[in-house]
């Protein structure tokens, strides 16, 4: 099994910075992206529906022979772990909640913690949950930041545009009176590619939890600790979409910092 590829799910392209903090921690490791592009975005779907994709794609999935799988879409990791472990018997399955949320309890000295995501993400309550769980004390602030997924797809991630808006949301979110966080988690695939913008509005002493790179490294001990890490070799990316290929190769070379030819992309029926 440590020859068998890891997989990576998310709703679309947003995923590709999980991917990549993925084979800057795993650069020997085989990846298959499956980007759900045909039912994008999950973030404003209900629960219900975001389950039933994301069950489907653990089925279609199972055929990989994967030796692990990653949900790197925090709306899917919030509400459908449990039934995607159901599809997908014997294959470890990480979720970005949990190491976002361990990353956070880390990082935050007064215990009090805000978390952005999209609105499904923040009304499942998932990182709350794993914050409280591992830190009694916290105090959590949750807001959805919707438009950020639409500015980070659009390729506006700095200027005034992508500033305004973070001043938007960010602003009343963590201010800087002293009870307020001093931590930001950022919760959601694309927050990433605005972190500058991001950045600007909370103020330099605000400690930024980007959970792609913890994602990677709890890959890294799930797959040591199983005794499945690749030991030589070099990595290989299959990327697999539902709709447009020329899209998911646009987009998604911007997310991940690398250009993806859409000759490459495979389209599949979930
Ligand atoms: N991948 C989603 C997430 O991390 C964002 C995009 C979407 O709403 O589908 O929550």
């Amino acid at each position: 099994m440590t020859e068998a590829p890891i997989g990576v799910f998310d709703s679309g392209v947003g995923g590709l910075t999980v991917l990549r903090a993925l084979v800057t921690e795993l650069p020997q490791e085989r990846f298959i992206y499956l980007g759900d592009t045909a039912r994008l975005p999950y973030g404003t779907k209900s629960r219900e529906s975001v389950s039933r994709y994301a069950a489907q794609a653990a089925e279609a999935l199972a055929d990989y022979r994967l030796k692990c799988l990653v949900v790197a879409c925090n709306t899917a990791s919030a509400s459908s772990l449990p039934t995607m472990r159901e599809r997908l018997p014997g294959v470890p399955i990480v979720g970005v909640i949990e190491p976002g949320a361990q990353a956070a309890c880390e990082a935050s000295l007064s215990g009090h913690i805000a978390v952005i995501g999209t609105e499904g993400t923040v009304r499942g309550r998932a990182y709350e949950e794993a914050i409280l769980r591992r830190r009694s004390d916290a105090r959590i602030s949750a807001l959805a930041t919707q438009l950020f997924v639409a500015l980070a797809e659009e390729g506006v991630c700095s200027g005034p545009i992508a500033l305004a808006v973070a001043r938007h949301y960010l602003q009343a979110l963590c201010t800087p009176e002293r009870d307020g966080p001093d931590t930001l988690v950022l919760g959601c695939t694309h927050f990433p590619m605005l972190a500058k913008a991001i950045r600007a509005a909370v103020g330099e002493k605000m400690r930024i939890v980007d959970s792609a790179a913890t994602t990677a490294s709890a890959v890294r001990q799930c797959l040591h600790s199983a005794g499945l890490l690749r030991r030589c070799g070099s990595h290989a990316v299959r990327f697999l979409a539902t709709d447009g290929a020329e899209r998911f190769a646009r987009v998604g070379s911007r997310f991940l910092e690398r250009t993806i030819a859409p000759r490459d992309v495979e389209l599949i029926d979930l």
